[in-house]
């Protein structure tokens, strides 16, 4: 099976007054980022996302907290848990995600390669999947 969550290890300095991770262009990140934005508060019970971007790229960090991430890419899918500031989940374009079982000191921060675009959504999971099969028949 194809494996869709590409999981960062972000490094870490400690020391006995606790830890800092710093995140610059080449050292991890692998694009330059334009925005940054971070979901908080989220009620119990909610799923959000639920979207493909045509073009965006974007790194997910769990600052505090837990969530899981559900990526599909039109064929497989694959969940993954963030809940550590330590890792970070690469999500490229034309990847389908939803964002779900929140905890309640949830800080997701997501890093993203452009600003923000509506006409970048996919918003429709049927329109979404006919998009993949369209790419893969290039
Ligand atoms: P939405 O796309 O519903 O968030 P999620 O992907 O987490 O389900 O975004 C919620 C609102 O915030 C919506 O009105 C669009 C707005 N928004 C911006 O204005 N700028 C942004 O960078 C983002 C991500 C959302």
């Amino acid at each position: 099976m194809t494996k869709l969550a590409e999981l960062i290890s972000l490094k870490t300095f400690g020391d006995e007054r606790g830890s800092l991770i710093s995140l610059q262009l080449n050292d991890p990140l692998s694009f330059e980022i334009k925005r940054i934005y971070y979901i908080f508060n989220t009620k119990s019970g909610i799923k959000r996302g639920l979207h493909a971007h045509k073009k965006l790229k974007q790194i997910l960090i769990c600052t505090s907290g837990s969530c899981k991430i559900t990526l599909d890419d039109g064929k497989n899918r694959e969940t993954v848990e963030l809940k550590s500031p330590t890792k970070g989940l690469f999500v490229g374009a034309m990847l389908w995600r939803e964002m779900h079982e929140f905890s309640v000191d949830c800080v997701l921060m997501v890093l993203a390669s452009e600003e923000y675009d509506a006409n970048d959504y996919l918003r429709n999971y049927d329109e979404f999947k006919a998009a993949c099969f369209n790419n893969s028949e290039l």
